[in-house]
């Protein structure tokens, strides 16, 4: 597929997307969402791309849904298309997503930067929720995720407000998992997603799995779930690889199985 939004390419074991709207801050439209979610779709059936990484340009990861695309849409429009709700095939995808983040993350840009696995910011990322400014709320996931990321206090000031947060307070709340400099952005999150494709493919994604599921359901629910995925981890070669390896004081070389 030819994409037009979004420039993909392969870093060895990496797949690599970026948004590429520079005359629209990369706000998000249906086009690049379509290309958005083939490209992340052909990594996950990849059997040799083992996480991926999404990020945007210096100035902006995404400054949200496209206005533009948006504004004279009506309720039926919306409703009867499940406007936005495509957006859910991204939180399908089994293999790992990290989100380079630097400059803008506003509106569907944070809410695409919170559907992915973990984020890792420039120090210039700034995040946000401004949809009130535009006379609606977060569509995308901003109410539900941010909530559950960084708690009640800092989601109804930032949804209701519509103010931006920086990276240090992003980090500081929970949102984001490391603050990196601008220049070192795109390396610390490929070198991230090289040492997670590193290991057993079946077991990086169980584990995307069962963190997930804490937000999903109780925690007895949630730790019976651990436990048994813990235990089908004993059928993998990959489980008696990793062991030997260590008691045999060598590097693992697990095979995927
Ligand atoms: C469409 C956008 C856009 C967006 C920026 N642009 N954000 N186009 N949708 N979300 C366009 C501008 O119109 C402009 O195009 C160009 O990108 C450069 O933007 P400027 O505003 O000139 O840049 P700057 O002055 O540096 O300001 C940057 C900014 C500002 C602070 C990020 O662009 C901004 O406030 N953008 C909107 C942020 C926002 O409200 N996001 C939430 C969207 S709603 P031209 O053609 O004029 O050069 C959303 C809802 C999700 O995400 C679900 C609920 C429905």
């Amino acid at each position: 597929m030819a994409y037009e939004n979004i420039i993909v390419e392969t870093r060895g074991p990496v797949g690599l997307i970026r948004l590429n709207r520079p005359q629209a801050l990369n706000a998000l439209n249906s086009a690049l969402l379509t290309e958005l979610n083939a490209a992340l779709s052909a990594f996950d059936a990849d059997g040799r791309i083992g996480a991926m990484v999404i990020t945007g340009s210096e100035k902006a990861f995404a400054a949200g849904a496209d206005i533009k695309e948006m504004q004279s849409l009506e309720f039926v429009d919306v409703y009867m298309e499940n406007f936005l709700g495509d957006w859910e095939s991204v939180t399908r995808i089994r293999k790992p997503i990290i989100a380079a983040v630097a400059g803008y993350a506003l509106g569907g840009g944070c809410e695409l930067a919170m559907m992915c696995d973990f984020i890792i910011a420039a120090k210039t990322a700034k995040f946000g929720q401004p949809e009130i400014t535009l006379g609606v709320m977060p569509g995308m996931g901003g109410t539900q995720r941010l909530a559950r990321f960084v708690g009640k206090a800092k989601a109804m000031d930032l949804c209701l407000t519509g103010r931006m947060m920086d990276a240090e307070e992003a980090e500081r709340c929970g949102l984001v998992a490391r603050v990196v400099p601008g220049q070192d952005l795109l390396e610390e999150a490929i070198q991230a997603a090289e040492k997670i494709a590193s290991f057993s493919q079946p077991v990086v994604m169980m584990t995307k799995e069962t963190v997930n599921r804490a937000y999903e359901t109780t925690l007895a629910e949630g730790l019976r779930f651990e436990r048994r995925i813990f235990h089908s981890m004993f059928a993998l070669e990959d489980q008696k690889e990793g062991m030997a390896a260590f008691t045999g004081k060598r590097t693992p070389s697990f095979k995927n199985r």
